[in-house]
């Protein structure tokens, strides 16, 4: 008689909000999950699987592919990647507004999602678990419609969700039109002045919109049976405490570290080839890497000062450089004379390998968590420039809770300049000031923890394995 067809492995499906600072964190869970024998798919709308450099363009075109991850273990799944048509092309999605988006993926999500569901039943690999994205909401009412267990991946830090979670609960007072000043106190937490909460959450914010799509997922919190979180418990330690009184959180990261095998970085943009070879043509510890992420693109004016204050602090440099809104994708960026004689500048850098890179000394960042958390767990000081959103609450975390850097710029930087004279200033403070060693010390010491959590038996490696278990449980 033939033995009984093996069971299908378990299939986590991830669906992904269309930026790279979320594609980031979810491909890398992907592969952690495959790596753990699960069967993965990354659901993300079809336009945007276009222009993930991992996947080439003629297989993204056939809606669904296979890729295996590059990983010794023999028990692993695989990361699958599946589409849903959102009616565009890579170049007209770029004008859609950002609140329309929002709205387009909503209404397009909602219909394939269950498509796909039934598609993959008829295949024999039924879904047993989502995993939404914060921006994303409706994922956990698509699942609980199809009763599927739902799980979220938080891409922010536990600081940000507490301070949404209080804020949307009404736990706690915040800044009025009345009172724009005000500080706001939570549990397990410095003292947040108004500039220092995520911008979204201020009354003068004119991002409202993305304050309500973020929102929305704590009015969807009883939904989902667990929100996996990308931070590591000894990062945020009392913080976590506290939301676990409320909240199922599993805190799983730096999802870059434990992620070890990988399908390709999934970026959006091409990198510049040189980067590292540059790199290696520095002495150990002089380069000051500067990246504001994949969204914010500081003004013309902002740039001279930046690029003046670069040249002035005589040390080389990296900088990737992004045109700001205004300008546009392709904008002639127009950089002073004389830059390019220290300093590279790119519009695209392989961060992961430039941070961990020996030459590089600190890292002017704008504080988005992701690079917030490559920076921790590379163990390089930073220079903290946040614009919006959560960044400003990350910068201050940089700087006064796990001190490993200064604060350039306050709150939302948009319309106030730092100048050339402060941007040499901080410099100096991180590369050769008096504190300058202590903070490298720390950012060293947080390196260890970064990499003992990810490690076998480490915190977030514990937390994945029982997320894993949990889904097993939830499926039979
Ligand atoms: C967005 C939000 O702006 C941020 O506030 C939030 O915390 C996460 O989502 P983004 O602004 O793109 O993210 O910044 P970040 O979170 O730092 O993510 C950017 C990612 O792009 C990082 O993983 C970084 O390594 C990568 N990157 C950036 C590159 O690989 N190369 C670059 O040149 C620049």
């Amino acid at each position: 008689m033939a033995p009984p067809a093996p069971e299908p492995p378990l299939h986590v499906m991830l669906v992904c909000f269309p930026g790279q600072g979320h594609i980031n964190p979810f491909l890398r869970l992907a592969n952690l999950l495959a790596s753990h024998g699960l069967r993965v798919t990354f659901t993300i709308n079809l336009s945007t699987g276009r222009k993930m450099k991992s996947l080439p363009s003629s297989q993204c075109r056939s809606q669904e592919l296979k890729l295996e991850p590059n990983t010794s273990s023999s028990h692993s799944g695989a990361v699958h990647f599946d589409f849903f048509d959102d009616g565009h092309d890579e170049e007209s999605i770029k004008r859609v507004p950002l609140d329309q988006l929002m709205t387009l993926l909503e209404q397009t999500g909602r219909r394939a999602l269950p498509e796909m569901v039934r598609k993959y039943a008829e295949q024999g690999s039924p879904v047993s678990c989502f995993v939404s994205n914060p921006f994303l909401p409706w994922v956990s009412d698509v699942a609980a419609t199809l009763d599927i267990p739902c799980a979220v991946l938080w891409i922010q830090s536990c600081a940000s969700f507490t301070t949404y979670y209080h804020f949307h609960n009404k736990l706690a007072e915040f800044p009025t039109p009345e009172d724009q000043e005000r500080d706001v106190v939570l549990p397990g937490m410095p003292r947040l002045k108004h500039d220092e909460i995520p911008s979204f959450l201020h009354p003068t914010t004119p991002y409202g919109f993305l304050a309500t799509a973020i929102l929305g997922q704590f009015a969807h919190l009883d939904n989902v049976f667990c929100v996996l979180m990308e931070t590591f418990e000894r990062l945020e330690e009392e913080i976590i405490g506290h939301v676990s009184k409320f909240c199922e959180v599993r805190p799983v990261g730096p999802l870059w570290l434990g992620a070890k095998a990988s399908v390709g970085p999934g970026d959006l943009m091409e990198a510049d080839d040189d980067c590292i070879g540059w790199l290696d043509r520095q002495e150990p510890t002089s380069v000051v890497y500067v990246s504001m992420g994949s969204i914010v693109g500081i003004s013309a004016q902002q740039r001279a000062e930046m690029a003046y204050g670069l040249m002035g602090s005589g040390l080389p440099f990296l900088w990737v450089v992004r045109p700001s809104h205004d300008e546009g994708e392709d904008a002639n960026l127009g950089m002073p004379e004389g830059l390019g004689e220290r300093g590279k500048v790119v519009r695209w850098a392989p961060q992961e390998a430039v941070l961990g890179h020996v030459a590089v000394s600190c890292f002017v960042t704008h504080c988005g968590w992701n690079s917030t958390l490559e920076a921790i767990g590379s163990g390089k000081p930073v220079v903290a420039f946040p614009q919006w959103g959560d960044q400003v609450t990350d910068a201050k975390f940089l700087e006064e809770v796990f001190r490993v850097g200064v604060r350039i710029g306050r709150g939302d930087t948009w319309t106030k300049l730092v100048t050339r004279e402060e941007v040499e200033r901080c410099l100096r403070e991180v590369t050769v000031g008096p504190r300058a060693a202590e903070m490298r010390e720390n950012a060293t010491r947080w390196k260890r923890e970064a990499e003992a959590a990810v490690e076998e038996g480490g915190s977030s490696e514990r937390n994945v394995r029982e997320f894993v278990e949990e889904v097993k449980k939830k499926s039979v």
